[in-house]
């Protein structure tokens, strides 16, 4: 696969088969994604890889603190779009493509909070890799860097036809991670990125996410 057929090609993948994924290939994808830029390439990320039964606990604990009303406390800052925002309104269409494929009607609330539970159940996936940053670093800055890693982690998993969800919904009750996974404090816990084999057959995974144009967030300076 090319690069431009890869960037194409990616998209959040919402459910997954429950094929395990062999630790040989996260570890190669993962040995790829850290060829990732960072600021004099002090590569601030950390990688907690969790599967098989740890995963299990991890969901089955994320969605009782859901259904039991516990308020999240992400470790990165997590902030809601302003409301009369061109950003919301991007969120707003997404979630309306996302919600008419899956047939989940706008008052429906036992469906829209199922849909939810999804997030927290990491869409299904056999692994997920936890991003953590040290703690030692302010939380602005090598977020950039942990930008780059993301996105080339989901990129690369495309080669070993592998669908990623990066997800902030993964990472809401860290305290469930650092009791499963054992991720001490020192570690600030900053995204989720489930990753399987796709099923496609799943209504949500052939959502197209939509994007700007160009010419309304370009301005070219020194071009005809
Ligand atoms: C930092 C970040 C956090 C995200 N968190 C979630 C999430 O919690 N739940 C979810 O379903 N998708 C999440 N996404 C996926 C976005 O919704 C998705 O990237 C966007 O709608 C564009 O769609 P695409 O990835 O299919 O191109 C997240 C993406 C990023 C980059």
């Amino acid at each position: 696969m090319n690069i431009i057929e890869a960037v194409q090609t990616r998209k959040s993948i919402r459910d997954f088969k429950p094929d395990p994924i062999p630790k040989s290939i996260l570890e190669k994808i993962l040995k790829l994604a850290i060829r990732a830029p960072s600021a004099s390439n002090a590569q601030p990320w950390e990688f907690i890889v969790i599967g098989g039964e740890v995963l299990e606990k991890v969901r089955q604990a994320n969605v009782e603190k859901l259904n039991s009303g516990t308020p999240p406390s992400p470790e990165y800052e997590a902030f809601a779009w302003p409301l009369a925002s061109v950003y919301r309104q991007r969120q707003v269409e997404i979630a309306k493509q996302l919600f008419t494929l899956m047939d989940i009607p706008r008052k429906d609330s036992a469906k829209r909070a199922q849909w939810m539970e999804r997030g927290f159940r990491y869409f299904n996936a056999p692994a997920v890799i936890i991003i953590t940053m040290d703690r030692m670093l302010p939380e602005a800055r090598p977020s950039l860097d942990i930008g780059a890693v993301m996105q080339t982690i989901c990129l690369v998993a495309l080669e070993f036809e592998l669908g990623t969800c990066i997800e902030n919904q993964g990472v809401l009750y860290p305290d469930v991670l650092r009791r499963f996974a054992g991720i001490p404090d020192s570690k600030r816990i900053i995204t989720a990125i489930a990753i399987g084999y796709p099923d496609w057959d799943f209504p949500a995974n052939r959502v197209e996410s939509l994007r700007e144009s160009i010419a309304h967030i370009t301005t070219w300076c020194g071009f005809e």
